[in-house]
């Protein structure tokens, strides 16, 4: 046997509350097929929103491998893990779980990281000296952040509909890069970079108008079969870089792919047969 040709059979899952829309089970499946031998089975399960903890040991107990964790349960994933990586541990929010073979769980946030592969490598677009504007402070945000900081831009400002929520998101995070919080309406057109990190798919947030003035990139976390609004309003500014989530998905979603298994997909080919398809 080779080291392409392995015999192994992962039973992993997607937590969240919608699940019905996600693309993660499509790209596990492609990451699979990259190595004979490794079978995925990656289902969808639609946790309910008052027995999240239920719905996770449960799947643990009748077998599964691992997990990934979606809106809005990234946040409460933290606790009912017994090990944390570090940038979990920074973002007390996690997108990956891994069960251990002793029953305890060890949680990974891989979302910061699939978002710098994306526009760094991906994109060809440097982060480090860039103004940044977030906007949100959930649990997104929090998995974002420190890799972002860690990229070194010049500034990050988080603007919040709760501004408490923002500063205490800036309290935390202070000490590993510049980081201020603002209200929406105090926001000037002084970006390079906007990255919506807001469960909010409707548009416009009551943010000025003219936000995307200085911007060479707009990010949505979020992704769609067509732009999304707040990237429908970048194209009609001419921001040059609009990028929704996809592509951060995908690189997340390789990043827990290789946690769980051992093997590194690769996610070029993956970004390639989506766009193709
Ligand atoms: P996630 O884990 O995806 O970040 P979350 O923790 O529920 O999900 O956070 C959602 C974010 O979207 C929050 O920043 C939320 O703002 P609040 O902190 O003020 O709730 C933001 N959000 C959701 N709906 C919104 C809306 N209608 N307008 C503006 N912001 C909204």
């Amino acid at each position: 046997m080779n080291n392409n040709e392995i015999s192994s059979n992962f039973k992993l899952t997607l937590f969240g509350n919608p699940v019905l829309h996600s693309k993660s089970p499509w790209i596990h499946t492609r990451f699979a097929a990259q190595f004979s031998g490794l079978n995925v089975d990656y289902s969808k399960t639609e946790s309910p929103l008052d027995a999240f903890p239920k719905t996770v040991f449960a799947f643990r107990d009748s077998g599964g491998n691992g997990a990934n964790v979606t809106v809005p349960f990234k946040e409460q994933a933290y606790p009912l893990c017994d090990e944390h990586s570090e940038r979990a541990q920074i973002a007390k929010a996690v997108n990956t779980l891994k069960f251990m073979p002793d029953g305890s769980i060890y949680a990974d946030n891989t979302d910061g990281i699939g978002f710098i592969r994306d526009v760094q490598h991906n994109h060809d677009y440097v982060l480090t000296g860039k103004r940044i504007l977030l906007l949100g402070a959930g649990g997104a945000t929090r998995g974002l952040l420190y890799p972002l900081l860690q990229t070194k831009p010049h500034s990050v400002v988080i603007a919040n509909r709760t501004l408490s929520k923002a500063q205490h998101v800036v309290t935390e995070f202070c000490q590993y890069g510049s980081i201020s919080a603002k209200r929406f309406k105090d926001l000037k057109a002084e970006f390079d970079v906007m990255i919506d990190c807001t469960s909010f798919d409707s548009w416009p947030l009551p943010i000025p108008k003219d936000i995307f003035q200085q911007c060479a990139l707009v990010y949505d976390l979020k992704y769609s079969d067509k732009p999304t609004p707040i990237l429908e309003r970048a194209i009609h500014y001419g921001v040059k870089q609009c990028l929704d989530g996809f592509g951060m998905l995908v690189e997340q979603a390789a990043e827990s792919f290789t946690l769980w298994t051992g093997f590194q997909p690769n996610t070029a080919t993956v970004l390639e047969e989506y766009k193709t398809r």
